[in-house]
């Protein structure tokens, strides 16, 4: 039974109904909110406590996690500023529901905050499954995350998300010491069954790791 308490970012929260499972941070894509990939998490990371918050950034009325100036460039000031703010909440949920420190399954927007935060505050994420993400930040911080878990999922025929960006990412976050699977896959920017599966998969392996 979800029971939401007053944080700082409006979230919808799910308790876990299996132990031993990380809890999944879910962070939506731009217009998504709270509530958009709780089935997801659920289908993905069956038991796992399920910690959703609503991007604070508005564009035209549709939530997001930070300001981009056009599609695909962002205010990276913006990112770096909303980075902590929500790694911020993440300590402040873990403290309220008594978590674990989470993996991140993000969505487009949801995936670039998660891979932000990843480079900023490594502190705040135990692995990050990234659905269609993209670099976030050019100029990087001197970041370490050794062994942290990285599921990368990009479409070939994504027209938002191109092939050498995402390449990009990957690189970027093996050199700070993540393992990271990248798949191309094909589709476009939506996602598909085989996202699912993979994600399934990815996440099992991290319930037996931390087993
Ligand atoms: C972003 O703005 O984070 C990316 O362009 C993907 C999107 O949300 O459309």
């Amino acid at each position: 039974m979800a029971t939401n308490k007053a944080l700082s970012f409006i979230h919808h929260f799910e308790p876990a109904t299996l132990a031993g499972r990380p809890p999944l941070l879910l962070l939506h894509g731009t217009g998504g909110d709270e509530n958009d990939l709780v089935t997801l998490g659920q289908m993905i990371a069956p038991g796992s406590a399920l910690l959703s918050p609503r991007g604070k950034v508005l564009e035209g009325g549709m939530p997001r996690f930070f300001r981009r100036l056009r599609e695909g460039v962002f205010d990276e000031e913006d990112v770096r500023r909303r980075a902590d703010e929500l790694a911020g909440f993440i300590t402040e949920a873990r403290a309220a529901y008594g978590l674990d420190a989470p993996v991140a399954v993000g969505f487009s927007n949801g995936a670039n905050i998660a891979a932000a935060m990843m480079l900023r505050r490594p502190e705040a994420l135990a692995g990050a499954v990234l659905l269609r993400a993209m670099v976030p930040l050019t100029e990087l911080p001197a970041v370490s995350i050794p062994g942290t878990p990285v599921l990368l999922l990009s479409g070939i025929a994504d027209p938002i998300v191109r092939e050498d960006n995402a390449r990009r990412l990957a690189a970027q976050l093996t050199n700070a010491g993540a393992v990271v699977d990248h798949r191309m896959l094909p589709s476009a920017h939506g996602l598909s069954q085989a996202d699912v599966n993979l994600a399934r998969q990815f996440l099992a392996g991290a319930t037996e790791a931390a087993a």
